[in-house]
């Protein structure tokens, strides 16, 4: 099959790493050019060595109300062009409602929800008929993780906001869906199963609830994104999208 993304241009924020990285990979190796973000200089850097002339890199916060703008405006002044854009972002620190700061929601709204929606909103109204946006998740939009509250309470409330965000642009010929990883080995998820105090235990455990018994592969991650914002996938809007290798017990 091919996804058509030959030439087309692409926003991926937090993409230095992690899941949004492997996005990034998938889109240039299809032929793509991608503006990748995210907060270090240093790190960006390595991508834009890495992956060559296909990638441009904007050191931005998602938390900056100027980082929409910014980033419209680095993809038109090096490709002429915006067809898509994948929101990645660091996750919220882990930790139980009970011991949770107003401090930590405040921080996480501003990165993880706020940052989206505006990404979102400016975004969106950047892109031609035939554009496509995706926002990562969590499986906590449908499923409450352990010790995960911030991402329980911000997450699901994030799914409606780009279920709406569907019902608004799809008239425009905007598509825009969400992707719910589960446990896909990033360095997030070694930081976050080391968090615990014993990461093999962790990981035993988090393997044991996922049908396909392992963990996922940024690649595996960056695969479904990359389809679901390239024309192959033109017909998909408003969804939200599991890759978790069967973890999540709700439909
Ligand atoms: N991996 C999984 O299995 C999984 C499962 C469920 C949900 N998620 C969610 O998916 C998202 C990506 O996860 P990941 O595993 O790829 O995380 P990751 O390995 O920590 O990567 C996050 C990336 O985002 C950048 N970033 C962090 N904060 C940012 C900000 N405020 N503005 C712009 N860029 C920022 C980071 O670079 P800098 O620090 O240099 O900015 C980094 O490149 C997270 O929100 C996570 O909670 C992941």
């Amino acid at each position: 099959m091919d996804l058509q993304l030959t030439d087309r241009a692409f926003i991926v924020t937090g993409g230095a790493r992690g899941l949004g990285r492997a996005t990034a990979d998938v889109l240039v190796a299809e032929g793509a050019r991608v503006v990748v973000s995210g907060r270090s200089a240093e790190t960006l850097a390595a991508v834009r060595e890495e992956l060559g002339e296909a990638v441009e890199v904007v050191v931005a916060d998602n938390a900056d109300p100027t980082t929409p703008e910014r980033l419209v405006r680095a993809a038109l002044d090096r490709w002429g062009r915006l067809d898509g854009a994948l929101v990645s972002v660091g996750g919220p620190p882990r930790g139980p409602v009970t011991t949770i700061t107003d401090d930590q929601w405040t921080a996480a709204f501003e990165s993880v929800f706020l940052g989206a929606v505006r990404l979102g909103r400016e975004l969106g109204a950047a892109l031609p008929r035939g554009g496509s946006l995706a926002f990562v998740l969590s499986s906590s939009v449908r499923a409450p993780l352990a010790d995960m509250a911030i991402s329980n309470g911000l997450r699901p409330g994030l799914a409606m906001v780009a279920k709406t965000l569907a019902d608004e642009l799809g008239p425009a010929g905007v598509r825009v869906n969400g992707l719910l990883p589960g446990r896909v080995e990033t360095e997030r998820v070694a930081e976050l199963d080391a968090a615990t105090g014993d990461p093999e235990a962790a990981r035993a455990a988090g393997v044991a609830s996922i049908p396909l018994r392992r963990y996922g592969e940024p690649a595996e991650f960056g695969r479904v994104a990359a389809f679901v914002l390239s024309p192959a996938a033109s017909f998909v809007s408003g969804v939200m999208l599991p890759v978790d290798g069967g973890m999540l017990r709700a439909l």
